[in-house]
C-alpha cells in the first residue's frame, strides 16, 4: 500500500475489482465523538475479475472487530485500507468501526455540521466511515440502521420501519458507495408530494435547521418542476416512494445527488425574498433540476471510474441548461453560461491546469470537479446534439438509458449509442474528450462572382496535458444577413474537420455580413474580423448580436489600456440603440450593459503578447463605465424608473430581468447623480436584490458605511445574508483597500474560518478582486497564501480548490510572477501539506 508520497491513478490501469458486493447492512450508533458502524456485507468471487485481492478502503477509522462468516478474522490494517484472506466462495464480512465525526473538519465522511450530523461521500468519503471497496463501479443495495436520539434520522431509499431513537432505511437501487448518504438532527421538514407519470406518490421533503422553515417554498417548487420537465424532455420519472433533501451549513461545494437523500450547502437551497437575490433564485432552481437529474445520470446510470466523472456531470450540466433555458430565456442563460465558461473554464484550459475533459491520470481525485469536467464537458454534449441534431439525440439518450440502466459506465459507452442510434463515427469527435486546450478558430471571408466564401483554420495551443493536439471536430453556426440586416441565409451548420476549410456559399449579388458561430456553437475562441457594429444593431441571433456588443467592448478596453485612447462611440452608440429598444427583454439588455470582466482583458492581452497590468485595466473599465453613463444620461432615469415592479415580489425571469435592467441602469446613474438613488433604493428595499444592488453602489460611491453598518445590524443572525456582506466589502473595495478591507474581516468576529461558504465570500472574493489581489507589492498574494495554509490542515479540498486563484501567475510581469511563485514555494514546503493541495500547487508550480 501507499504511504507519504503522492501517487498518479492512471484510466489506463483500470482492473475491475476481484468481487462483487450483493448487499449492504450498516448499523450507526451515533456519538459525536465515538460513532460506531457496524458493516454486514455480502461478497461474492466477480466473475470478469482476475486479481483476487481482498482490499477494502478504509481511512481514519478504528476498527474493533472483523469477522468473516461468523469467524474473528486479523487483517492487515495500513492508513489506506486493509487486506484479508478470503474464501473463493461467496462470504459474509462483518466489520465494527470506531469514528469521530466531531472532529471531522475535512467534511467529507460522517461529520457533524450546525449540531446535526451529515455525510459527504463523492468521491472517496465512505471509507471514512466503513471499510469497503470504495469505487464506483462496486454496485450494491444498501439497508441502513440509525440509532441516535435525534428526531430525523434518514438514510437513502424508504423509510422501512422506526421508532423512539432508531430508524431503519432500505435501498433497492444498486448504488456504488460515493451515493450513500445518512442525516440526523433536530430539522424541520417543508413538506409536499408529487405523483409521477407512472403513478406512483413521492413523498418529498425538505429539511433545514429550526429557523430556515421561511426558506424553503421555492427549492420545494424549483424540485416539483425538475421532476415534471425530466418526464416530459427526457421520458425519466422517479423511482423511490420518498425524495429528501436537507440543508447543511457547512458543506464543501454546492450540493450532492446521494440516492433519495441530496443534501445541499444551504446556499444553493434556502431561498427568500427578502434573504436571496435573483441570481440566488436562478442558481438554486438550476441546482436543485441538477441534482434531482443525477438520479438517472449519475445514479441509475453511474460511472466505472473518476476518470469517466464528465459522464455523469457533463450530461447533467447540460441538462440543467436545458431545464433553465425552458423555464426561463435561452438566450439570456446561453449568454450567463458563455460569460461564465470563459471566465473559469477556459481560463483553465489556456493555463498550468489545462487537462481533458476526460482526465487520463490523477492524484488526488477532489481536484477533478473542475470547470472543464463539467462545463466543457457540458458544452461537448451540446456539440454532439448540434451535430446529429436533437431527434437523434432523443434517441440515442433512450437507447443510453435503456442499455445501460444499472451500470458503471464509460464515456466508449456514451458515444457508441450515438453512434448506434446514428449511424455516424465519432472517432474524431471523441478528441474533445482527451484533448486538453482551447482551440482557436480563425476565419476569413472573400466574395467572388456572387459567391461567398468562408475559410476556417483551427489551432489548438499545445500544453503539457496535450502536447500535439489534432485537428478537432466543431460545428460552427454561421448566418448571413445583407446590408439592410435582413438575413439571407438562415443558420448553417458548418462541420469543421480539416485544419484548414472552405465552405462557399453561392448566389449572393452583394457581399453579405457573416454571423459565425451563432449561439456559442462550440467552445473555442473565434478570431474573425467581423462587422461587429452591423451585428450589433440587425443580428437576428441574439447570442451573437450580444457578442459583438461585447467584442466592440473588448477592443475598446484593449485600446484603452494599451494606448490609452478614449471610448470607442460606435461601441457606444450602439448599446445606447439596443438599450432604447423596449421591445428586448430587459434581461437581455441588462447584460448588454455587461463588460468584459478585469480578468478576462488580462487573458485577452496575454493572448497577443501582451503583459497586462491590473491597475491599468481597472483605470480602463472605471472610464468605459464613466462613457456609457455619460452617453446614457438622459436615458438612466427613465430606463431606471420603468424597470422598478410596484406589485409583490416574485423571482420569476421576468420580474429578474426588470430588476436586473433596473439596478444596471442604477449602477451607473450612481455615477451620475453620485448615490443618491442607490440611498433612496436602500432605504425602501423589501427585497435582497434591490437592497444589496443598492448597497454595492453606495459603497462603490464612497458613501457605503452606514449601510453597511445597517445591513450588519438587520441581517447579523442569517448567516447566508451575511456571506453577502463579507463579500461584498471585499468585492466592491477600490484596489487599494481589497487587501486591507479582507483582512480586517478575517478579524470580525463572525469570521468563521472553517466554515467554507465565509471563508470563500471572503478570501474568495479577494481572489475575484482582480486589481486588488494583484495589488503591486503582493500584499494579496500574500494574505490569501497565509490563509490557505491555515486551512489545508482543516480542510483540504476547499483549500486545493481555492488555490487555482494562482493558475494564472504566469501571465503577469516579472515581479508579480515573482511574487507569486514565492507564495506558491511557502504553501508547497508547509510540513504535511495535504495530498490535495500538494498536487494543485505543484500543477500550478510547473
Ligand atoms: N456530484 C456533485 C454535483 O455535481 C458535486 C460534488 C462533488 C459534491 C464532490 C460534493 C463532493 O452535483
Ligand atoms: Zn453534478
Amino acid at each position: 500500500m501507499r504511504d507519504a508520497a503522492p501517487q498518479t491513478i492512471y484510466l489506463a490501469d483500470y482492473t475491475p475489482f476481484g468481487f462483487d458486493v450483493d448487499e449492504v447492512h450498516l448499523t450507526f450508533d451515533l456519538a459525536p465523538s465515538a460513532t460506531h458502524v457496524r458493516a454486514r456485507i455480502r461478497f461474492s468471487p466477480n466473475p470478469d475479475a482476475t486479481d483476487r485481492t481482498f482490499f477494502l478502503h478504509g481511512e481514519n477509522l478504528t476498527l474493533l472487530s472483523a469477522k468473516i462468516d461468523g469467524e474473528t478474522v486479523k487483517p492487515k490494517v495500513t492508513s489506506e485500507g486493509l487486506t484479508c484472506d478470503v474464501p473463493s466462495i461467496p462470504f459474509t464480512w462483518e466489520s465494527l468501526v470506531q469514528i469521530d465525526p466531531a472532529a471531522n473538519t475535512a467534511l467529507e465522511g460522517l461529520y457533524q455540521s450546525g449540531g446535526m450530523y451529515c455525510t459527504q461521500c463523492e468521491a472517496e468519503g465512505f471509507r471514512k466511515i466503513t471499510y469497503y471497496p470504495d469505487r464506483p463501479d462496486v454496485m450494491s443495495t444498501f439497508t441502513v440502521r440509525i440509532n441516535g436520539p435525534h428526531p430525523v434520522l434518514l438514510s437513502n431509499g424508504n423509510l422501512v420501519s422506526s421508532g423512539d431513537g432508531w430508524a431503519e432505511w432500505h435501498d433497492p437501487w444498486r448504488k456504488p458507495a460515493y451515493l450513500f448518504a445518512l442525516v440526523a438532527g433536530d430539522l424541520i421538514a417543508h413538506r409536499d408530494t408529487f405523483t409521477t407519470m407512472e403513478g406512483r406518490k413521492v413523498d418529498l421533503a425538505l429539511y433545514v435547521r429550526p429557523g430556515d422553515e421561511g426558506k424553503c417554498a421555492f427549492g420545494m417548487q424549483a424540485l416539483k418542476d425538475s421532476m415534471v420537465w425530466d418526464e416530459k424532455v427526457y421520458g425519466r420519472a422517479y423511482d423511490l416512494e420518498v425524495f429528501n433533501i436537507v440543508a447543511v451549513d457547512d458543506f464543501n461545494m454546492g450540493a450532492m445527488e446521494n440516492k433519495g437523500l441530496n443534501i445541499f450547502n444551504a446556499s444553493a437551497v434556502l431561498a427568500s425574498p427578502e434573504t436571496s437575490t435573483d441570481m440566488n433564485f436562478e442558481r438554486i432552481e438550476a441546482i436543485i433540476a441538477h441534482e434531482y437529474f443525477h438520479n438517472w445520470t449519475g445514479n441509475r446510470i453511474t460511472c466505472r471510474d473518476w476518470f469517466q466523472l464528465c459522464l455523469k456531470e457533463g450530461l447533467t450540466v447540460y441538462r440543467d441548461s436545458q431545464f433553465t433555458s425552458d423555464m426561463r430565456s435561452a438566450p439570456v442563460k446561453r449568454i450567463g453560461d458563455v460569460i461564465d465558461l470563459r471566465g473559469r473554464q477556459f481560463t483553465e484550459d489556456q493555463g498550468p491546469l489545462a487537462h481533458p475533459v476526460r482526465p487520463e491520470s490523477f492524484q488526488e481525485i477532489n481536484n477533478f470537479y473542475t470547470a472543464t469536467v463539467y462545463e466543457k464537458g457540458a458544452e461537448v454534449i451540446g456539440m454532439l446534439r448540434t451535430l446529429v441534431g436533437a431527434d437523434a439525440y432523443k434517441r440515442a439518450l433512450d437507447m443510453y438509458f435503456d442499455r445501460h440502466d444499472g451500470q458503471a459506465c464509460t464515456i466508449e459507452d456514451w458515444l457508441q449509442v450515438f453512434e448506434d442510434a446514428t449511424g455516424r463515427d465519432l472517432t474524431q469527435f471523441k478528441r474533445w474528450y482527451s484533448q486538453a486546450g482551447t482551440p482557436h478558430l480563425s476565419v476569413t471571408e472573400t466574395y467572388k462572382n456572387a459567391t461567398y466564401t468562408l475559410t476556417l483554420t483551427q489551432h489548438t495551443p499545445p500544453s503539457a496535458a496535450t502536447p500535439d493536439p489534432q485537428p478537432l471536430v466543431i460545428p460552427v453556426a454561421v448566418g448571413l444577413l445583407d446590408a439592410s440586416g435582413a438575413e439571407v441565409m438562415e443558420t448553417q451548420v458548418l462541420e469543421v474537420t480539416d485544419a484548414t476549410q472552405s465552405f462557399a456559399f453561392a448566389g449572393h449579388s452583394e457581399k453579405p455580413t457573416a454571423s459565425i458561430l451563432r449561439n456559442f456553437s462550440a467552445p473555442v475562441v473565434l478570431e474573425f474580423d467581423a462587422d461587429h457594429a452591423a451585428l450589433l444593431a440587425h443580428d437576428t441571433d441574439p447570442f451573437n448580436r450580444w457578442e459583438s456588443g461585447r467584442a466592440l467592448a473588448l477592443a475598446s478596453l484593449m485600446a484603452a489600456i494599451t494606448k490609452g485612447t478614449a471610448p470607442d462611440a460606435d461601441y457606444l452608440q450602439g448599446i445606447a440603440t439596443v438599450l432604447r429598444d423596449e421591445s428586448l427583454d430587459p434581461a437581455y439588455r441588462a447584460l448588454m450593459l455587461g463588460l468584459p470582466g478585469q480578468s478576462e482583458l488580462a487573458a485577452a492581452l496575454h493572448r497577443r503578447g501582451d503583459t497586462p497590468d491590473p491597475q491599468a485595466i481597472y483605470d480602463a473599465v472605471q472610464g468605459m463605465k464613466d462613457a456609457l453613463a455619460q452617453t446614457l444620461q438622459d436615458d438612466l432615469p427613465g430606463l431606471y424608473a420603468r424597470h422598478q415592479i410596484e406589485g409583490a415580489y416574485a423571482p420569476d425571469a421576468e420580474q429578474a430581468g426588470m430588476r436586473a435592467l433596473g439596478n444596471a441602469a442604477l449602477s451607473l446613474l450612481t455615477r451620475l447623480d453620485g448615490g443618491d438613488t442607490a440611498q433612496a433604493q436602500y432605504d425602501s428595499a423589501t427585497n435582497m436584490t434591490q437592497q444589496l444592488a443598492a448597497l454595492a453602489c453606495l459603497i462603490r460611491a464612497g458613501r457605503g458605511d452606514a449601510a453597511l453598518a445597517d445591513f450588519e445590524a438587520q441581517w447579523k443572525d442569517d448567516r447566508l445574508v451575511m456571506d453577502k456582506w463579507f463579500g461584498l466589502q471585499v468585492g466592491e473595495a477600490k484596489p487599494d483597500d481589497a487587501v486591507d478591507t479582507a483582512k480586517a474581516l478575517t478579524r470580525h468576529s463572525d469570521f468563521n474560518w472553517k466554515n467554507p461558504n465565509r471563508f470563500r465570500a471572503t478570501l474568495g472574493a479577494l481572489a475575484a478582486h482582480h486589481a486588488g489581489f494583484h495589488a503591486a507589492d503582493g500584499s494579496g498574494y500574500a494574505l490569501l497564501a497565509d490563509w490557505l495554509i491555515k486551512l489545508d490542515p482543516v480542510n483540504p479540498q476547499t483549500t486545493a480548490r481555492m488555490c487555482s486563484a494562482f493558475q494564472t501567475w504566469r501571465r503577469y510581469d516579472q515581479i508579480r510572477q515573482s511574487l507569486m511563485a514565492k507564495e506558491l514555494d511557502r504553501i508547497a514546503s508547509t510540513p504535511n501539506l495535504s495530498r490535495d493541495t500538494t498536487e494543485m500547487i505543484t500543477r500550478i508550480r510547473n
